[in-house]
């Protein structure tokens, strides 16, 4: 029989079958709390400090108090993986506001609920094309600044199920969601870039984006490759004329965007810029100083 992977639940391991929250948990209730996606690659969590960083930035927003401090819960992340024996995985880290009655105030939940899941994932980068991707523009507006937009990476997704839906619904892979203005902001789970005449532009946290952690990283790879890389308000008419187009994200790593509403992108393939951003992004994956080793090699002195 296959063994059962483990999961972290308040500051123990259990099995997947008996990982489970209470029905009176407000996050399952409210959508109240805070989760992030991280990837191991090849023994090293990637950006976890990244991660950490926006996850306590989440929940402060929210008036969460996280019970444990960052360290300890970096800790317990690679604890999960090792547990599990994980080195090429993706991990989902969750914090509810627990256990309440079943009215609305935050202030009746004892204790949050703290889980963390770790899978085995392989990733897509490597020497061949990234994957091509066929969108179209949601009639979902994305929440703005002013609302509980992306900006916190709360459990509420409503917002993104909605053009998810409308995507499966139109036979395409995703939906790409403007902002309360008609701008472009993102998809529903990855950050928005494009390429006119080898400038690489993104939608700025204006446009109520989640501020991705493999955007800031492409964004920086950009500037390291000599690219012009511009955080701006972008228009859905200069998204349709761009030369080039990809998604970023932790779980889809860069997706090339061929088709937005039935208009082709570029050549409808993988473009130079986004073929050479992903062939950068995969090696850089791999470094060391891009993550957190989950299985320290101790050095043995002569
Ligand atoms: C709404 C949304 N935007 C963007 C992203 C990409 O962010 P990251 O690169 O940190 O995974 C995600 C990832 O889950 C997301 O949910």
């Amino acid at each position: 029989m296959e063994k059962e992977l483990f999961v972290y639940f308040d500051g123990k391991f259990v099995e997947k079958s008996k990982a489970v929250v209470s029905v009176f948990d407000h996050g399952l209730l409210y959508g109240d709390g805070v989760f992030e996606g991280i990837r191991a690659y090849a023994g090293s969590v990637f950006r976890l400090d990244d991660h950490i960083e926006r996850l306590y930035d989440s929940a402060k927003v929210i008036h969460l108090k996280i019970p444990i401090s960052k360290h300890e819960l970096s800790e317990a992340v690679v604890e999960t993986l090792r547990k599990n024996h994980l080195k090429d995985a993706y991990i989902r880290l969750v914090v509810t506001r627990g256990e309440g009655d079943l009215g609305v105030d935050p202030d009746l939940c004892k204790e949050p609920t703290l889980f963390i899941i770790a899978e085995p994932m392989a990733t897509a980068l490597g020497p061949k094309d990234p994957k091509v991707v066929r969108t179209i523009i949601s009639s979902v507006r994305r929440d703005s600044v002013e609302a509980t937009s992306h900006e916190m990476k709360s459990l509420n997704y409503l917002n993104s199920i909605m053009a998810k839906i409308e995507a499966n619904n139109a036979g395409v892979d995703d939906s790409i969601l403007l902002d309360s203005r008609g701008l472009v902001s993102e998809a529903s789970v990855t950050n928005v870039f494009l390429v006119r005449d080898r400038t690489v532009s993104t939608p700025s946290s204006a446009a109520g984006i989640l501020h991705g952690v493999t955007r800031a990283r492409l964004i920086s790879l950009c500037s390291d490759l000599g690219l012009d890389v511009r955080e701006r308000d972008v228009t859905p008419f200069e998204l349709l004329t761009a030369d080039e187009v990809f998604l970023s994200g932790t779980k889809s790593e860069i997706r090339a965007v061929g088709m937005i509403g039935g208009i082709k992108i570029g050549s409808g393939g993988v473009g130079p810029v986004t073929k050479r951003l992903y062939q950068e992004f995969s090696k850089l994956v791999l470094r060391p100083e891009e993550g957190t080793p989950i299985y320290v090699t101790k050095t043995v002195s002569a």
